[in-house]
């Protein structure tokens, strides 16, 4: 126990006993939220602005909370703010200096609100600010995915389906593929961030005050749409965290879905790929290594942010209304899937570019597996053989190949006649891989004239966001 008595306390009042430290430590949040504090400071400079208008704060008390706000700003941002686990949280640190510094004039901030709508101000804010710089840092990614498309709009390799060569497609393909996830993930947060984008403040510890505030003057100051509807619910949300985590879990699945396969390419079996040596680790006992780290962790950080999502969602249940102390829980989740996410990213903005396209071996491979089969099958459709005997035909073509250990567009004229008379010198066309690719010439197909096309679509897209 401690010997302190509880008059710093800001609640203290009717505590006849220090609390004790272990349970100021453990119900302490200052160490992770202190990350806060600049738009903790906004929410009370705005607070203080609105108490003002309404005529509870005189100019010169507004001014003075003002001022002094903006001194301690600058004081956390230098690095010279001492903050302290008795004070518990960000709200409860910045409103003690404030007052130390001014006076008892700093004492009125708090009237007509509470930590509980403050800190719902608090998150919001620094989710909608954490929403804009990872839609800037998505739009960035996808004009490197588009650019590295157009750079190899021409370059031919295997399609797969169940990791089975499938059929020839354009690299620049599969990079729009990526390009399409992230564009959806964009969406979403765009989506979100209008969920977010609403004002909690003024609903106090749970069912507003007894003040006359104006809640639309705050929300205004502070850049939301609007006020939250439902005094309750608003010190209680944090649907729109769930949201957010589950935008960027989404987020991570995909680049972990483009990690594996940057892994599978650079692997000595496959050979695809090179990433640069300054992106890549070696092994301390097989010198002939070199690793792909970068995609490896990536895709190894998707466990934890899709953990830090199930979290809040068990965070959340069977809560009953309105503020439980368990929503302090609700910061780490979401501040490491947001640290984590943006790094991963920014892994990713940096690779991309210098991602080094083995053409040759990855021709070869479109080559092997007989990857034009489909198309002897259309070919004969358009012959007038139905659809499943021409599939037949070809899979017979396909087994005669392999028999004769050659690649279906070594057969000769002679051998493929053989199995249906109607197949003429101009097979050779369809059977080419160049063929092959060109053939799949409608909207969102593979062919380097579609990749063109939809690369011009997305960047217009991409030039308006
Ligand atoms: N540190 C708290 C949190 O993060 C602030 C709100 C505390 N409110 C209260 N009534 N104890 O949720």
């Amino acid at each position: 126990m401690s010997d302190k008595q509880n008059t710093d306390k800001l609640w203290g009042g009717r505590f006849s006993e220090a609390t004790d430290s272990f349970v100021e430590r453990f119900t302490a949040s200052v160490d992770f939220d202190k990350r806060l504090y600049s738009y903790d400071i906004d929410g009370s400079i705005a607070h203080a602005r609105m108490l003002k208008k309404v005529g509870i704060l005189t100019d010169e008390e507004a001014g003075q909370i003002e001022a002094g706000l903006e001194f301690i700003r600058k004081e956390i941002a230098a690095g010279r703010f001492e903050w302290s686990v008795e004070l518990e949280d960000v709200h409860m640190n910045i409103e003690a200096a404030l007052t130390a510094d001014i006076g008892d004039v700093g004492k009125k901030l708090h009237t007509g609100r509470s930590r509980n709508d403050q800190v719902a101000t608090d998150i919001r804010l620094y989710v909608r600010d954490s929403i804009d710089r990872l839609c800037a840092q998505l739009s960035q990614l996808q004009n490197t995915l588009v650019d590295l498309a157009e750079r190899e709009a021409d370059t031919i390799l295997p399609g797969f389906t169940h990791l089975q060569t499938a059929q020839p497609i354009s690299f620049g393909h599969h990079m729009m593929a990526w390009n399409e996830m992230l564009d959806r993930d964009h969406e979403r947060l765009q989506d979100c961030r209008r969920r977010v984008n609403q004002s909690p403040l003024g609903c106090a510890a749970l069912a507003g005050t007894t003040f006359p505030i104006d809640r639309y003057y705050s929300a205004q100051l502070l850049g939301f749409d609007a006020p939250t509807k439902n005094s309750l619910d608003s010190v209680s949300d944090r649907d729109f965290a769930i949201e957010l985590a589950a935008v960027i879990s989404l987020i991570m699945i995909h680049l972990s879905r483009f990690s594996e396969e940057l892994i599978i390419w650079s692997s000595a079996q496959f050979d695809f790929i090179d990433l640069p040596d300054r992106y890549c680790t070696g092994s301390s006992i097989m010198p002939q290594k070199k690793n792909p780290d970068l995609p490896e962790l990536v895709r190894g950080k998707t466990g934890r942010v899709t953990g830090h999502l199930m979290s809040l969602l068990i965070l959340m249940k069977s809560q009953p209304l309105a503020y439980n102390k368990d929503n302090q829980e609700d910061k780490e989740p979401l501040f490491d899937s947001l640290d984590t996410v943006r790094d991963c990213l920014q892994a990713y903005i940096e690779i991309l570019p210098a991602l080094i396209c083995k053409r040759e071996n990855m021709l070869m491979a479109a080559r092997q597996g007989y990857t034009t089969a489909t198309d002897l099958a259309d070919y004969l459709v358009k012959k007038g053989v139905p659809f499943r005997d021409a599939h037949e035909t070809s899979g017979k073509a396909v087994s005669l190949a392999i028999g004769i250990g050659k690649e279906l567009q070594e057969l000769t004229l002679a051998e493929l006649q053989k199995l249906n008379g109607l197949i003429e010198a101009d097979v050779a066309e369809v059977l080419s891989l160049q063929g092959s690719l060109a053939a799949r010439d409608h909207y969102g197909a593979a062919s380097p004239a579609q990749v063109r096309k939809a690369i011009a679509i997305a960047r217009n897209k991409l030039a308006d966001r």
